[in-house]
């Protein structure tokens, strides 16, 4: 459990777009005594997808069930997790949907249309199933990467809602919120100062509030300002805008080996030794939203903003 998530769509900051969609969702499915259409929620990693869908299962009064597609691999996977909705209904979430074995997919988007699930129960010539009726139950999937699910899958879902990186302010006010839970004093400036660094993702901001905890308890400091801030993200080389030691790998392979590219993404991860999933999830998602890189048809490029970054004192302090 961590003790940061936000319960309920109040305590929840920032993505007012989606909030707001789903706010008048809810509140319509509660009137009408029914379950919430289905929802797929993408957009990069860190942003918050599968707290709101547990929040979405807490405004709605329902159980929430957790899966993650990596972990369904078989169809009885998809069944058990299925056959566990309760009698009342329940907020299924399945968390990297773009993972899921296609065979699958075709199992998922029908138990979400007829809410049946039919069951083999002999192999071979003859075969037979068993079909299940299912209890009501809400689907909320999350992607990094909406583009590789197929068009029936997407066609099922009654609600998109796109994350987008969070605003300085808000991640400061998620920092205040989380140095609550965690019983810090904290000034706002060094709130600020950590959201700055904080890639515009919640995760990350607590991430880094977490290591400065550890710092200030160490040097026994009773409240966190800026110059605790700044010393305690120094120990873990990260620099004025977030960057860390594998983003600066990154950028300095692009540049020197990659001669500034394009490179496809598997020769990036090879040379980082690192695998394409870390490069695509924790590196490129920020450095894409800084305009470092951009991505082409034939692999990725350097911007000009990284090549200046690269030959600045910033990038030299944290060498
Ligand atoms: N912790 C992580 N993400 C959050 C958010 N969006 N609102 C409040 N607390 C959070």
């Amino acid at each position: 459990m961590n003790i940061l998530r936000p319960k309920s769509f109040d305590e929840y900051i920032g993505q007012e777009t989606i909030k707001r969609l789903l706010k008048i969702s809810v509140d319509a499915a509660k009137k009408r005594n029914e379950m919430l259409d289905h929802i797929l929620l993408s957009g990069p990693p860190g942003l918050g997808k599968t707290t709101l869908a547990s929040i979405l299962a807490y405004e709605m009064g329902k159980n929430f069930k957790f899966a993650i597609a990596s972990a369904l691999q078989k169809p009885i996977d998809l069944v058990g997790l299925l056959t566990s909705i309760d009698k009342e209904g329940s907020v299924l979430f399945i968390d990297e949907i773009h993972r899921l074995p296609k065979n699958l997919e075709e199992i998922l988007y029908i138990s979400m249309e007829d809410y049946i699930v039919d069951i083999s129960v002999s192999k071979g010539v003859g075969a037979q199933s068993i079909r299940l009726n299912l209890p009501p139950f809400t689907l909320i999937c999350a992607t990094t990467k909406p583009g590789l699910l197929s068009s029936p899958l997407i066609d099922r879902f009654g609600i998109h809602g796109y994350f987008e990186f969070y605003q300085v302010e808000e991640l400061t006010a998620i920092i205040k919120r989380s140095a609550q839970f965690l019983e810090l004093d904290i000034e706002e400036e060094a709130s600020e100062f950590l959201a700055k660094r904080s890639r515009f993702t919640p995760r990350v901001a607590n991430k880094l509030l977490r290591r400065v905890r550890d710092y200030v308890q160490v040097n026994k400091i009773k409240l966190i300002d800026v110059e605790a801030a700044r010393k305690s993200l120094e120990i873990i080389n990260i620099d004025d805008l977030g960057l860390n030691d594998l983003d600066r790998k990154y950028l300095r392979a692009l540049k020197d080996i990659f001669k500034g590219g394009p490179v496809g993404i598997d020769n990036i991860s090879q040379f980082l030794g690192e695998s394409p999933e870390t490069i695509e999830d924790l590196c490129e998602p920020y450095l894409l939203k800084i305009d470092f890189i951009q991505r082409t048809p034939r692999g990725r490029i350097l911007t000009e903003n990284a090549l200046n970054y690269l030959e600045s004192k910033n990038y030299e302090k944290s060498l």
